[in-house]
């Protein structure tokens, strides 16, 4: 059977930044090319959700409603796609269901249609609301499978939920491989066993995080995906996604390969190269290379340049090979969660105290919750020993059910706090309240400031030390080892 071209999706303005300058681009620095953009005759135009909801109340003092409508205003033509963390809608943890389904339709109404709606633990239980909600609005639901390596997650665990994911109603199944750790064989095999089970068309996320993800791309494409994720350079590439260029170059001679503009892609590239410069306080030469090393341990790249921080924070900077090594013990004793938002800190936070203090000394409530099963079902059983260490600290049995159908509607509560405060008290307000409370309130009552943040000169470049040297000295009486750099 032969397909024809496969599409891409244009990632710059969510992903791109998200996995590159942390989240930071500005509405204003997206603004100039975004009816460029629309001209492309892109699937779709990733603009929304993930991070990028936070970044905005938080760090820019944008109302992010307000983003989406300006840019859906200059790009009428081409669907927006955005990221949906199902019941989690994009916080960390469980929302009511008249909260998701309020926020699900404030999106639609604010320019959404494309929702890629995915659960961190793979449950389809917290995919079920957002899904029916985009559906009854008018969107097109994407399930996303969360990609992960572990002796439970199968190609046929994976088929399964595409399975269901078509038997919901959703229009498309993507394979978010939020980590990059997807090998191109098995992206091949993935994307036939689904493309055997399903007729919905298959969309692939990835992260060129450890170089694989030009390759899965294409055996993906082999195998007869539709959809591939792509964004523009520099905000391509390393910890981000495929660069749209040079993946259509690699798809060159394969009958499948898109024409998009390539005059039009170098002059957007020139664009964003001086957008990346901007935000150059947030960017790093970790993030632009691939590095292998990921592979050791499957941790995703967004993952470990906070989490090598938080190592060193704790005075474990010595002990990275140690608490790396217990990362894939914890998640066995977990039932062997994927690891992505918010997964992946809980599990690495319970693999560096288990270092620091022994193992299971101490439980953090976020990994109590895991074992209880109130973030869902895990794919593999939990840990016998940890389920019973878990049980009798809390005097608490694990739940069957939705951990959502425990909480209680909160949209009315929500809108008489707001009204309360003097706040506009809109359903759009609502829901951003709902997850960022402090931070939505500042920006409804106008009083959040953008951050200022300058690029720090780099004086402490290894290339440029000539020489270091360890010197001990005296300070109040307490002998210190200090390590002295001389500069070029
Ligand atoms: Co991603």
């Amino acid at each position: 059977m032969s397909q024809s071209a496969v599409k891409f999706n244009q990632t710059v303005l969510r992903d791109g930044h998200q996995s590159l300058a942390a989240t930071r681009m500005k509405t204003s620095q997206m603004l100039p090319v975004v009816e460029t953009l629309d001209g492309m005759g892109f699937n779709a135009l990733e603009t929304w959700g993930g991070a990028t909801i936070d970044s905005c109340l938080r760090y820019l003092a944008e109302n992010p409603f307000d983003r989406l409508r300006a840019l859906k205003k200059l790009s009428p033509k081409t669907p927006h796609q955005m990221l949906l963390r199902g019941q989690n809608i994009v916080q960390y943890q469980a929302f009511p269901d008249d909260v998701v389904r309020a926020f699900v339709k404030c999106s639609m109404d604010a320019g959404m249609t494309n929702l890629r709606i995915f659960d961190a633990l793979n449950d389809i239980r917290n995919l079920r609301t957002a899904i029916a909600a985009t559906l009854e609005f008018g969107g097109h639901a994407q399930g996303a499978i969360s990609y992960t390596v572990s002796p439970v997650h199968t190609i046929e665990a994976f088929v399964q939920m595409a399975v269901e994911f078509e038997g919901m109603g959703c229009q498309s199944v993507c394979i978010k491989d939020m980590a990059g750790l997807l090998l191109p064989r098995v992206a091949y095999d993935l994307v036939k066993a689904i493309k055997a089970k399903v007729k919905l068309p298959v969309s692939i996320h990835s992260h060129n995080t450890a170089g694989l993800a030009n390759t899965a791309y294409y055996a993906a494409v082999e195998a007869g995906a539709d959809l591939l994720d792509c964004s523009i350079a520099p905000f391509a590439n390393g910890t981000g996604q495929p660069d749209t260029v040079l993946m259509e170059e690699i798809l060159t001679g394969t009958g499948r390969a898109p024409t998009y503009d390539r005059d039009t892609l170098f002059d957007l590239q020139k664009y964003f190269e001086g957008v990346y410069k901007e935000l150059g306080a947030y960017t790093s030469p970790d993030n632009e290379r691939t590095d292998v090393g990921i592979l050791r341990y499957q941790v995703p790249g967004g993952m470990m340049s906070n989490f090598l921080n938080q190592l060193k924070e704790q005075g474990m900077g010595d002990k990275v090979a140690e608490v790396m090594a217990e990362i894939p013990y914890v998640r066995q004793c977990l039932g062997w969660i994927p690891l992505v938002t918010p997964t992946s800190q809980i599990v690495g936070t319970q693999a560096m105290i288990n270092v620091k203090m022994g193992r299971w000394k101490m439980i953090p409530q976020n990994t109590k919750d895991i074992v209880l099963g109130k973030y869902g079902k895990t794919p593999g059983p939990i840990d016998a020993d940890v389920l019973k260490l878990v049980v009798d600290q809390t005097g608490e049995k694990p739940i069957e059910g939705r951990g959502a159908d425990l909480l209680a509607p909160r949209m009315e509560t929500l809108r008489q706090e707001l009204t309360g405060k003097g706040l506009a008290s809109d359903d759009e307000a609502c829901v951003l309240y709902a997850m960022f409370p402090q931070q939505t309130e500042a920006v409804l009552n106008g009083t959040a400031k953008p951050e200022v943040k300058v690029a720090a000169p780099k004086v402490s470049d290894s290339s440029e030390i000539s020489r270091a040297r360890r010197v001990a000295l005296t300070v109040d009486g307490i002998r210190k080892d200090v390590l002295v750099e001389e500069y070029k």
